[in-house]
């Protein structure tokens, strides 16, 4: 990435790390709640103790990358969506959860949000400027209160509001695998209905490859392939891993 953003490539990174938020929480002695949406998307429970655990879990990380790109030439800056309204949200009052037993419920919504505006005037003047934006998904609400929103929905906020050419989601496996396959090639419309009817889409990939079929269907490409591997977005730049292209 760093590589890329010293030839020029104008490059915004946008990170989640639930699995630290996790970590953070049992070793401050907090017990992580997950809940499950009618679609089967698991979603973090946040009460006001896992906010504040998930604010600083998110920043640490968002600061060890932003020094990481420094160490490596990029002139990063990081922010939350906190930071000068970048992701303004509204906060949701309640959410609907399947419980054990498979019955629907409706519960108070914590401090997650739905992301409504991106300050993309903010964002336009760091890529000018020359920064290499790195965002952690908290975002504010009208009120003032700081909100979880899900990385992959932080995704879709920004790339159909900064509209880039292409849109990578960098993860722990090649792509997205089926039959135990990465699937290379797809429409929107493809990604779409795997992502309603195939029980091998499961856990964190369920949530992302509807977002990335959304973010296609806006006409934008999307990539999903591996993090894991040296020079990442030029290797998914060059054809690995599950392409997703816009409708027609
Ligand atoms: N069909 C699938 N193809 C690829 N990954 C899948 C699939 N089904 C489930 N996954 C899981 O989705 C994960 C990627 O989602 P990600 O958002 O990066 O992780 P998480 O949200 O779990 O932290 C992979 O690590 C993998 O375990
Ligand atoms: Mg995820």
């Amino acid at each position: 990435m760093a590589d890329l953003y010293k030839q020029g490539y104008r490059i915004v990174l946008a990170h989640g790390g639930g699995y630290y938020v996790t970590n953070l929480m049992e070793k401050l002695g907090k017990q992580p709640v997950f809940v499950k949406s009618p679609s089967g998307v698991v979603s973090r429970y946040t009460d006001w103790d896992t906010l504040w655990c998930y604010v600083m879990g998110m920043m640490w990380i968002n600061k060890q990358l932003t020094a990481k790109l420094i160490e490596l030439g990029a002139n990063a800056v990081g922010v939350s969506g906190v930071d000068g309204k970048l992701l303004l949200a509204k906060r949701k009052e309640h959410i609907i959860i399947v419980d054990e037993r498979g019955r629907q419920r409706v519960i108070d919504g914590g401090y997650t949000g739905k992301i409504t505006e991106v300050n993309t005037t903010l964002l336009r003047s760091l890529l000018d400027l020359g920064y290499l934006p790195v965002i952690a998904p908290i975002a504010i609400s009208e009120k003032g209160e700081m909100l979880n929103v899900d990385s992959d929905q932080v995704a879709y906020a920004i790339t159909t509001n900064i509209r880039p050419d292409y849109t990578l989601f960098l993860l722990d496996v090649e792509g997205l695998i089926l039959e135990g396959k990465v699937a290379e090639k797809l429409t929107a419309e493809e990604a779409e209905r795997i992502f309603r009817e195939s029980s091998e889409v499961t856990g964190g990939m369920k949530r992302k490859l509807y977002m990335a079929a959304q973010i296609a269907r806006q006409g934008i490409k999307v990539i999903l392939s591996s993090g894991l591997k040296d020079n990442p977005v030029r290797a998914a730049l060059s054809g690995q891993g599950t392409h997703i292209a816009p409708p027609g």
